[in-house]
């Protein structure tokens, strides 16, 4: 899907996303941000960042920069930011397939739904690792396709990808392919959400 299609979909969205998406998501970015096991001094980077329902799962000292390429997600995270008083978290209008950060700013970045439906996942995996600290920290929540087991599940997903441009996200997306080019250090992957369908990830970033 290409960018200006991701942004019209979530402008679409956005206005009942936390109600619905989001409450099926939020287990999975409590969980994956525990396991993080955030310092005050770590400087984090969220990559689609979306209404910001992360934030509140974050230490309150941690600074966490939140970036999307969606201006109507981001409005309802600034909303939150303000509601919060969360002066350690910030958000900016950016692609994560092209970060304007320097190389090696951040201790963690992390990727929480974003990676099957960003247009280049590739890119946006070359960034994540560019922009984290040499043997810092990687985490990703997505939903990766078995290419075994369950072949209901399987056929169901590829039978979807034709449409997966109005869905917004790629529903076939087995994680094999992907790690052919994200070339993830994998130290963990675990199970999460409901019909544990999600998995997070936790990578070291050997470059
Ligand atoms: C399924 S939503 C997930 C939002 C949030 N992470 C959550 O857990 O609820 C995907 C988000 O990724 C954003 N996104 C997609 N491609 C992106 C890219 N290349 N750069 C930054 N954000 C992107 C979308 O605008 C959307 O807000």
């Amino acid at each position: 899907m290409d960018q200006n299609s991701i942004i019209k979909s979530y402008k679409r969205v956005s206005s009942f996303y936390d109600m619905t998406f989001g409450q099926v998501f939020r287990p999975g970015q409590k969980t994956l941000i525990k396991k993080m096991d955030c310092a005050d001094t770590d400087s984090v980077l969220e990559i689609g960042i979306g209404t910001g329902s992360s934030f509140q799962y974050y230490p309150k000292n941690t600074n966490v920069v939140g970036i999307d390429i969606s201006p109507d997600m981001l409005d309802l995270a600034k909303k939150k930011i303000r509601k919060d008083k969360a002066i350690n978290k910030h958000i900016l209008l950016m692609n994560g397939e092209q970060l304007s950060f320097a190389d090696n700013t951040f201790d963690k970045v992390v990727g929480m739904y974003v990676v099957s439906v960003t247009q280049n996942p590739k890119k946006l995996i070359e960034e994540m690792k560019r922009v984290c600290k040499n043997d810092g920290d990687i985490y990703i929540v997505n939903h990766f396709s078995s290419e075994s087991d369950n072949t209901f599940v399987k056929l169901f997903e590829k039978g979807l990808m034709p449409i997966s441009k109005l869905l917004g996200w790629k529903p076939y997306f087995p994680f094999s392919e992907f790690n052919d080019y994200a070339n993830l250090d994998v130290l963990e992957m675990t199970k999460v959400n409901i019909f544990d369908y999600w998995d997070i990830i936790h990578a070291t970033n050997n470059k």
